[in-house]
């Protein structure tokens, strides 16, 4: 007799923003003259970069043409994709050999498998509020050994060291969902806990272009050490506008020592999982992520970035103007809000929606210290995002 997995009975019945766009779709079916305005998952919308076309264009070319054309490719990913992030990361001071960087079909696809290759009995650090992914997918492959680590506005939402020894430990910065990015000084702490406790961090940058002060680490490979415990998932989605299109890569460098594999070992297991389980992202999808890095490529979504990161301060200071206490929103597309009069983050997300129209997310879907929080997403449509917030502060009753 088959049998389901029983884990999926651990996670709440529905994701996230599968969840919030259930609770949208029930308030336009109760409202249908309603414009709702949509700040809550954190989805791209701006057109991509010309030279980006240019680039899934040319591919798509090559496929119609019989001289050109190709079928499957590397499963770890184009090695013209992975040389360019090889020099991504060089710009940085950071030498990686193409061996080390395998690409992906997204940042949430790698976060979510990552721990494959770890024993099942893994303790797992996470931060709380934390992605979903990272917890979820780990139910799902029957781990229930996590420490949460509390990221409170006292401490400016950045987390202290696991409570418990953690085996693995999963670190978001520029963080999603508080969008609060960590110091060099910061991570180096996560950095030496690990080799000092042989554990791996799994270091999500997928926010990594955001930043805006270049003292601030865009890579843990920054931090002295990192390339001994660090397996690093960036992504595509966010920095070049490829939430549709699909592109992320992981970069495992040889140097990490697992005790009981030695050198190399967890490199050789995603390697050996990918040629198992993925026959490589898109050809069409790498054609414009070589275009992305390009220096034309890097200027003209530079360019993107600067615009949703204008969104995120007209969030930010139309907010604070009626009062709320807002955080992020300098280093990252998201703002994070401190819901009024200790009003729960789901209530508040009915509010917002009932009396303004505008969606967010409520804090609690990213876990207990979430709760009384409440996520505006930067990604938007200049238009929509002044309407959103004129909204706000015009009838939001607080
Ligand atoms: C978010 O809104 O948190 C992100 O868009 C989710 C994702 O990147 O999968």
């Amino acid at each position: 007799m088959a049998k389901i997995n029983k884990n999926y009975s651990k996670l709440k019945p529905s994701y996230l923003f599968r969840e919030i766009a259930n609770r949208t779709k029930a308030f336009l079916e109760k409202n249908p003259e309603a414009l709702v305005l949509r700040l809550g998952i954190g989805d791209t919308t701006e057109p991509l970069a010309p030279s980006i076309i240019k680039g899934l264009k040319t591919e798509v070319e090559k496929l119609a043409n019989k001289k050109t054309y190709t079928g499957y490719g590397d499963e770890h990913g184009d090695i013209r994709l992975r040389s360019a992030l090889k020099d991504w990361y060089k710009k940085r001071g950071i030498s990686l050999d193409v061996s080390e960087i395998f690409i992906s079909d997204g940042a949430k696809p790698d976060t979510s498998n990552i721990s494959s290759i770890f024993a099942p009995d893994t303790v797992i650090a996470v931060q709380n509020p934390v992605y979903p992914v990272y917890v979820d997918s780990n139910i799902i492959s029957g781990r229930d050994n996590f420490v949460f680590m509390p990221c409170i506005a006292n401490k400016n939402f950045i987390p202290d060291l696991p409570e418990k020894k953690a085996d693995l430990i999963f670190l978001c910065s520029p963080n999603n969902p508080t969008g609060v990015v960590m110091n060099k000084k910061q991570l180096k702490k996560f950095v030496d806990y690990a080799i000092k406790n042989k554990s791996i961090i799994v270091f999500d940058n997928a926010y990594a272009a955001f930043i805006q002060d270049d003292d601030l680490p865009r890579s843990i490979y920054e931090i002295n050490g990192a390339e001994k415990c660090a397996i690093e998932i960036g992504s595509f989605s966010k920095s070049a506008g490829f939430t549709g299109v699909r592109l992320g890569w992981t970069t495992i460098p040889e140097e990490i020592e697992i005790e009981d594999g030695g050198m190399g070992a967890l490199n050789k297991l995603w390697s050996r999982r990918k040629a198992t389980m993925f026959n490589g992202p898109s050809n069409i999808a790498q054609e414009g992520g070589i275009a992305a890095l390009s220096p034309e490529g890097l200027r003209e979504s530079a360019k993107i970035i600067a615009y949703y990161m204008e969104n995120a301060k007209i969030i930010k200071e139309g907010l604070e103007k009626i009062g709320l206490e807002v955080f992020g929103g300098v280093h990252a597309p998201y703002i994070w809000v401190k819901t009024p009069k200790g009003i729960s983050s789901w209530e508040f997300f009915d509010k917002v929606l009932q009396e303004t129209q505008v969606v967010g997310t409520p804090g609690e879907g990213f876990g207990k210290y979430g709760e009384g929080y409440f996520r505006l997403s930067a990604f938007g449509n200049r238009e929509n995002i002044q309407r959103a917030v004129k909204s706000i502060q015009k009838n939001l009753k607080i």
